[in-house]
């Protein structure tokens, strides 16, 4: 049976950390739900890591639809998330629906969307029509051209301040998580503290319900520098599937990421 957003609920309740991977075909799909992690994320992060695109903005709705659909062929326990790719949440409720619709058809138990409070209207107009989100907050790559680079956010007292405002808004909206992506582990901290639903960080320090990598990052295939929230769990494993393991029992124990990851 696939893991419902009830048990992940539960998970974060009863204070068991929930390990995330991305996940873009259907054999990695196999291999990485075999070694237990329990949400695959389809992310855009694949114009980068597959198309070879320096950002995530050219990936089309059919590219997320055809690789969601590759992802759940493959897999048979793991929670699925799917991005909403750049241009296709950025419009009317209405629109966002039919675009996130897609998504689920094509198998996704959950869509993720960027962008703060502005998003809160689009996210209440999902939910309240069946579709599950995970609202994604901090370093939101589609937004990389607004905001200047890939650079941590919520460092000065003014962002932390909004992103706690939008993690709140995003929340009373519906969101079932909330993913935070390079912010200060004490903010993420704080904003994990302050909401009910789960939440994932990528390069968000130790304390958020879940943890998440790009799939290629965790194997040591980087695609230009290596960030510091980064870690190649091929160091050391005899095989992908062992270097897996290794990431989803660190995770478990609260013992990844370390302080040398977090900002
Ligand atoms: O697309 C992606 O891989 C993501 C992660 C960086 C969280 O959104």
């Amino acid at each position: 049976m696939r893991t419902t957003l009830s048990t992940l609920q539960k998970m974060r309740d009863d204070g068991e950390k929930i390990a995330m991977v991305t996940c873009y075909d259907a054999s990695f799909a196999g291999v990485l739900e075999s070694a237990g992690v329990d949400i695959l994320l389809v992310g855009d992060s694949l114009g980068n890591v597959v198309q070879g695109e320096e950002t995530t903005l050219p990936v089309s709705l059919d590219d997320m639809i055809y690789h969601t659909r590759c992802v759940v062929r493959g897999s048979n326990t793991a929670f699925i998330m799917a991005d909403m790719p750049f241009g296709t949440s950025q419009i009317t409720p209405e629109d966002t629906f039919q675009n996130a619709a897609e998504l689920m058809a094509a198998g996704a138990n959950m869509v993720k969307i960027e962008g703060g409070e502005i998003m809160s209207e689009t996210v209440e107009f999902l939910i309240r029509r069946g579709i599950p989100v995970c609202a994604h907050i901090g370093l939101t790559p589609q937004s990389v051209h607004q905001l200047g680079g890939y650079k941590v956010q919520g460092e000065s007292a003014h962002q932390a301040k909004q992103l706690m405002i939008d993690a709140v808004a995003l929340e009373k909206a519906g969101a079932s998580m909330l993913l935070m992506e390079v912010v200060p582990a004490a903010l993420a901290k704080k904003i994990t503290k302050r909401l009910s639903i789960p939440t994932a960080g990528i390069g968000a320090g130790v304390d958020c319900s879940a943890q998440v990598l790009v799939l290629y990052d965790m194997l040591g295939i980087y695609s230009g520098k290596k960030a510091r929230f980064m870690k190649n769990f091929m160091t050391g494993a005899e095989s992908i599937q062992v270097a897996v393991e290794n990431y989803v029992k660190e995770v478990k124990a609260g013992r990844f990421p370390g302080p040398e990851h977090g900002f």
